[in-house]
């Protein structure tokens, strides 16, 4: 039986992700969280109502240590046959986080949480993938500054992994935290992007895709925000409002299986290095910023978080290794 690997499957769009390829596809489920409590609450839940198998992972995103250890235990779990077929990772885990902090690991938090986490994951995990496989990264509409989901959070800055992950060290000003999460979220896209070119010129059939859910109420998104902004995001009020200003609207529910659909569902099978966005009810294929498409950023991007996350030469597997495929 096919399984999917999800960060944040366990709470707000990625436990109505998992509910949907439960009931929709029959999917097993391998839910990652830090708070392994929590995860395995949802995941007996999720056994109870829809009768599917539910292994759980304890994974902090911002820690390279957890990385490295759930990604070692997901490799044991597909060994000793515990899962036995992975056929999709979904890296939707994600944070904005107000206060500016660093992770253990000495890197700005919401970049290492959104991203280097992710990245990490991947790069240890890729090979294990089933051969038509995918890759989706629950990325977000604010990472585009021409875009009103983008101006209202704050511009995404350069996305330099070294600067990104030094941010507000040795006395320079912090980036804002609005601009810091938009950042996080161009670099889940230039990641999914760059992740595709490499499959595809290694042969692979494994398929990466970006998503934006779209601004969706009723998750735990919002929880670091004053009580007021939390209470207005969840009233009709504001719900107009965002459509009146051109705001990308997602809902729990439909952003949910949206994201399901793109992990497993046949009609998405050739969606190489595409875009999606949930907007008002429907899920629709979209350009993603301009610099979003920018090859020489992502290629920066891709070294500079390798260095980030100490990759031992040799560990990179061939599936994702430019030296591999004959690029340098
Ligand atoms: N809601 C929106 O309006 C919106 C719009 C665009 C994009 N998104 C993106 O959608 C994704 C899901 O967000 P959501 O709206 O469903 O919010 P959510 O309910 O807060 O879910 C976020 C999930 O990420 C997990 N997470 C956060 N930090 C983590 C870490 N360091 N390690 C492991 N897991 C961690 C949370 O686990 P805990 O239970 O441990 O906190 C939670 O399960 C995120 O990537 C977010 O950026 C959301």
């Amino acid at each position: 039986m096919p399984t999917v690997l999800i960060t944040g499957g366990h709470g707000g769009i990625g436990l109505e992700c998992s509910k949907y390829l439960a009931s929709h596809y029959r999917i097993n489920l391998l839910l990652a969280g830090r708070n392994l409590e929590r995860v395995e609450l949802a995941a007996r839940e999720l056994m109870e109502t829809y009768g599917i198998n539910v292994n759980t992972l304890q994974l902090d995103t911002s820690s390279l240590v957890s990385v490295r250890s759930a990604a070692e235990r997901c490799r044991a779990m597909l060994d000793d046959g515990t899962i036995d077929h992975l056929q999709a990772i979904l890296c939707n885990a994600g944070a904005r986080i107000e206060a500016h902090s660093q992770t253990a690991d000495g890197y700005e938090e919401t970049f290492a949480t959104n991203h280097l986490g992710h990245f990490l994951l991947l790069e240890l995990l890729i090979d294990r993938l089933a051969e038509n496989g995918r890759v989706v990264f629950t990325a977000s509409g604010t990472h585009d500054p021409e875009t009103m989901d983008g101006k209202l959070v704050g511009a995404a800055v350069e996305p330099d992994a070294l600067a990104l992950a030094n941010d507000g060290k040795e006395g320079r000003k912090p980036t804002s935290a609005g601009k810091r999460y938009s950042t996080s979220k161009l670099c889940n896209i230039l990641t999914a992007y760059e992740l595709a070119r490499r499959l595809r010129r290694s042969g692979s059939a494994i398929v990466s895709i970006a998503f934006d859910p779209g601004s969706t109420a009723g998750s735990g998104f919002l929880r670091g925000m004053p009580r007021p902004v939390r209470w207005l995001s969840k009233t009709a009020f504001f719900g107009w409002l965002q459509r009146r200003l051109g705001i990308t609207m997602g809902s729990l529910e439909f952003s949910g299986s949206s994201l399901a659909k793109l992990a497993v569902d046949p009609v998405f099978a050739d969606a190489f290095g595409k875009y999606f966005q949930s907007n008002d009810g429907r899920l629709i294929e979209a350009r993603s910023s301009k610099t979003s498409y920018d090859e020489g950023r992502a290629f920066k991007l891709w070294h500079g978080s390798k260095q980030l996350v100490h990759l031992q030469p040799g560990e990179e597997p061939a599936l994702l290794s430019i030296e591999s495929q004959g690029v340098l």
